[in-house]
């Protein structure tokens, strides 16, 4: 499958929705907490793929604001292997010049994590090669209720004028600030959902949905995602034998 991918069109960024691994556990009549840590595998394999192709930044989802309604105990095991991958992986991660990042209100985290990522976050951080985000505690909405936030303070303070409030700006402020946004979004699974990723980021993503669960996305899989990304014709709204061709001046839109 490797030899069908163009290496010269791969997404510069991946965000990826990791979902199923209740399901997967459930299926073998294992409690759901073997399905995350099925799902570490899958996490491996991914992160390796990235690395060994280059593909500029992978995000994937490993814990919504909205996660918190699960059972205690499953929580606390998503906290505990989170901490583990980090020990197990930081290695993998030097080695191929993984640059980590968590994105999401990390504050609100037990701090025994908080510490376990900035421990990676600061390893890792002279690293050049592909950047590996970590969504934790993550809302989209949240993201930008704090970047109006922002914008709010700093007007109020007078130090933005809001005629140069534009998307350039905003970009700038979001957690991902400085990246490309997404040119791939995969959500595995089944459910056709965004469920609160990166909202502003996915507004021109290719979206890729495979009913295959979380645990069960090899390698093969994910090049699958790769190969289907690279069929899919890109216009951003316009035509294309067009596209970024003409823009409006400005005032002018629409009229003849
Ligand atoms: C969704 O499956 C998955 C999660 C909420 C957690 C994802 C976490 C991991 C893969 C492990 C930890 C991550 C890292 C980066 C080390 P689900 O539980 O909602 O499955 P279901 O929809 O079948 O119930």
């Amino acid at each position: 499958m490797l030899d069908r991918l163009d290496l010269g069109r791969l997404p510069r960024h991946v965000a990826i929705i990791m979902d199923g691994n209740g399901r997967w556990a459930t299926a073998r009549k294992l409690p759901r907490v073997e399905g995350h840590r099925a799902g570490i595998r899958a996490v491996r394999q991914t992160v390796e793929t990235a690395a060994r192709l280059g593909l500029p930044v992978v995000t994937l989802y490993a814990f919504s604001t909205e996660n918190w309604k699960r059972p205690r105990h499953e929580v606390l095991t998503l906290m505990g292997l989170l901490k583990e991958y980090i020990n197990r992986e930081l290695d993998t991660f030097l080695r191929h010049d993984l640059r980590f990042l968590p994105i999401g209100r990390i504050d609100q985290l037990d701090p025994s994590v908080q510490r376990e990522l900035q421990r990676a976050v600061d390893a890792t951080a002279a690293c050049r090669g592909p950047l590996v985000q970590i969504a934790l505690n993550y809302s989209g909405r949240q993201e930008l209720t704090e970047v109006l936030r922002t914008a709010a303070r700093q007007v109020v303070a007078g130090e933005l004028d809001p005629a140069v409030l534009d998307e350039t700006w905003i970009e700038a402020h979001l957690a991902t600030g400085g990246q490309p946004d997404p040119d791939l979004l995969i959500r595995t699974s089944g459910e056709q959902r965004i469920s609160n990723f990166l909202l502003w980021q996915v507004a021109y993503s290719e979206i890729y949905f495979t009913p295959v669960l979380w645990p069960d996305f090899d390698q093969e899989e994910f090049l699958k995602a790769l190969l289907a990304f690279q069929q899919r014709e890109r216009r951003f709204g316009g035509l294309p034998e067009t596209a970024g061709v003409f823009t409006p001046p400005e005032g002018q839109l629409g009229t003849a």
